[in-house]
């Protein structure tokens, strides 16, 4: 974050219940910032920040949100601004993962896709807009895919590819506030997101392609996007912008199938 501020700054997470979500505020918590879990699934972001608050002391803030609904997302920056008085890091994690292939395609599930994977993010930011132009300071930390390179189900490439344009555009129009904007690009890891549907076999054998086309031969972790994300919204990467990181050990130079 900007090195002027003083306070301890706010970060809010979507998707913060799920695998990548836990493990990003756990991180930022514990490089001393006030965190708001925000996730579809109530219970279980509060399940989150209740360990953060027995870790940390400080509390952390969990609250509802459809990332495919705007008045949700409205709601959500106004009770977590009113909250804290102040929002400083938006990490923009949260998303749907309705796997299909062209010949599946079905138009009522891109819209749901596009709305909470791609339409959401930016509404989101809209909403923090006035906190970044007050404070002149802010991130944006957009989570995409190794896929938006490589290619895989249509409708959820073509969200992460939309966010990637989302993220440099933002780099722009944010910078007069000292905004930046930057995309983390993921490779495959265990979560409801890649296991749900799948029995175990044909996780483990999706698992064994994805090692295989990574130069450096393992799966990504939850750490490895967690402290590429802390990177990004700390004070460290102030003058990195309208950037995509791949956090997949190379993978991302290799094409690899539907996830
Ligand atoms: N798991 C992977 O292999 C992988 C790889 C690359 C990128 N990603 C990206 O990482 C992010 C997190 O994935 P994950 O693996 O932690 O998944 P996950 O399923 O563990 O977590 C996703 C979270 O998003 C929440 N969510 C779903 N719909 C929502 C909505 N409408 N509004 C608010 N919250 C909602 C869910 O409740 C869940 O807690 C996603 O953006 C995903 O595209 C994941």
């Amino acid at each position: 974050m900007n090195p002027t501020v003083t306070v301890r700054p706010v970060a809010l997470v979507t998707g913060a219940a799920g695998v990548l979500g836990r493990a990003i505020c756990e991180r930022l918590c514990r490089d001393g910032m006030h965190l708001v879990l925000a996730d579809l699934n109530l219970a279980a972001a509060q399940a989150v920040a209740d360990n953060l608050d027995r870790a940390d002391g400080q509390g952390a803030l969990a609250l509802q949100v459809d990332m495919g609904d705007n008045a949700s997302i409205a709601a959500l920056v106004e009770q977590a601004g009113g909250h804290y008085g102040r929002i400083d890091v938006v990490v923009n994690n949260a998303a749907v993962n309705h796997r299909g292939s062209l010949a599946d395609f079905d138009p009522a599930l891109w819209d749901h896709m596009m709305a909470v994977n791609l339409r959401g993010p930016a509404v989101l930011c809209q909403q923090v807009l006035p906190y970044w132009k007050a404070q002149m300071s802010g991130r944006v930390i957009n989570m995409v895919s190794r896929c938006w390179v490589a290619g895989g189900p249509p409708a959820y490439v073509a969200c992460k590819a939309g966010l990637v344009g989302l993220t440099r555009s933002l780099a722009r129009e944010l910078a007069p506030y000292n905004v930046t904007a930057n995309a983390v690009a993921p490779g495959m890891l265990p979560s409801a997101f890649t296991q749900d549907g799948r029995d175990e076999a044909a996780f483990e054998r999706m698992a064994e392609g994805a090692v295989r086309v990574t130069p450096l031969g393992r799966l990504t972790t939850p750490q490895d996007v967690a402290n590429t994300t802390a990177f990004l919204a700390s004070g460290d990467s102030a003058f990195v912008t309208a950037e995509v990181i791949h956090v997949c050990g190379g993978s991302q130079l290799a094409p690899f199938g539907n996830l």
